[in-house]
């Protein structure tokens, strides 16, 4: 089967972190979220995959430089403006070929990570004969997402992309990963801008055409500062399943340094009696001596007895010595 991959997004909620690099090529636990992507999709019986691309390709071009991921044959469909959501999915398709094959075709969001069987997906789409299926995972708030009704058999009655509040009671949202019958691509001719959830969802539901499958597996966009910090941590629990180096062995960490449920990845220096609990260490991070990290994200560096709580610092972030800081981006990204 072939996937469309979206991966053209800004990432500004996960800035500076991707002005580095982009979102789908963070690390979750030592690997790039994308490959964590694609393995999930491969063992779901996806063989090539087209990436959609807008800011920033050459990241990916250099990633995999082999044009494979997980075992998935890839392509790449570099747009010359952002097209959003359908946009992209109409324009990156056709790159691929895959409006000639008339075949059915998965599409995923490129920041979601799911233990969703996408087998069981392509199999419920097939039992109802819908031009489109999404898969729907429950959430405690939907306010950021695309919240989704529907009847017992699974039909799609309303689409609602980031509801305001009381607007709907369904605690069902869009999980990102869609089947589609390639008829569907004759409503995203992928030569302008369209939103999948705010056009062409929508539209699809008037005909009746659209279902959505809902599972309670593991599953969280790893697209927020907080949600980006718990995929990393999150992972460390599902280990049983997951391939996952939770400490770099080329890191160097002072023996007196205390690392509690966190990653440190490649490179990265962590000193005497520092304290990193909840957090990821990203790729070269170091943190001087007595310095707290808590919940945090780091590509830089922080300085020697400061304490950063719920914080992302980019690559070129400097947290200077005694420095306290809580829900702050370094260097200011907004
Ligand atoms: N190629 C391309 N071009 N990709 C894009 C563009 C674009 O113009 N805009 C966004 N994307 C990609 C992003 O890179 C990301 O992988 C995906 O589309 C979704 O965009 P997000 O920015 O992550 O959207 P969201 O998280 O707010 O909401 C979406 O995902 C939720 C589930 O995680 C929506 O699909 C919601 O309905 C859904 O519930
Ligand atoms: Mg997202």
């Amino acid at each position: 089967m072939h996937a469309v991959v979206l991966v053209g997004g800004f990432g500004t909620r996960l800035r500076p972190l991707t002005l580095a690099t982009p979102k789908p090529l963070l690390p979750i636990a030592n690997l790039p979220l994308l490959e964590r992507l694609m393995a999930s999709l491969a063992r779901g019986g996806v063989t090539n995959a087209v990436l959609s691309l807008g800011f920033k390709p050459e990241p990916f071009l250099r990633a995999f430089p082999s044009n494979s991921c997980a075992g998935v044959k890839l392509t790449y469909a570099v747009e010359d403006r952002p097209l959003d959501t359908a946009g992209a999915i109409g324009f990156a398709a056709r790159h691929a070929g895959i409006h000639k094959r008339g075949e059915t075709f998965l599409v995923a969001n490129g920041d979601v990570l799911t233990d969703l069987d996408v087998s069981g997906l392509v199999a419920f789409h097939k039992s109802t004969k819908a031009q489109a299926t999404i898969h729907l995972t429950p959430v405690e708030d939907s306010s950021q997402y695309g919240v989704v009704e529907t009847d017992s058999q699974g039909r799609v009655l309303r689409f609602v992309e980031k509801p305001s509040p009381g607007q709907t009671t369904s605690r069902n949202v869009n999980g990102g990963t869609y089947i589609f019958e390639s008829s569907a691509l004759d409503r995203m001719p992928g030569v302008a801008p369209m939103s999948i959830e705010r056009e062409t969802f929508p539209e699809i539901v008037k005909e009746g055409q659209l279902f959505g499958f809902a599972t309670n597996d593991y599953w969280i966009d790893a697209g927020r500062p907080d949600s980006y910090v718990r995929a990393n941590i999150d992972l460390l629990q599902r280990k049983s399943i997951h391939k996952v180096e939770a400490i770099c062995s080329d890191s160097q960490i002072a023996k007196s340094a205390t690392i509690t449920q966190s990653v440190v990845g490649r490179g990265c220096k962590v000193g005497e009696n520092a304290q990193i609990l909840g957090s990821v260490l990203l790729e070269g991070a170091t943190i001087d001596d007595n310095a707290i990290v808590i919940n945090s994200a780091v590509m830089g560096h922080i300085g020697s007895f400061a304490q950063v709580n719920d914080c992302l610092i980019g690559v070129d972030g400097e947290v200077r010595s005694g420095a306290v800081l809580r829900d702050a981006k370094v260097p200011d990204a907004s």
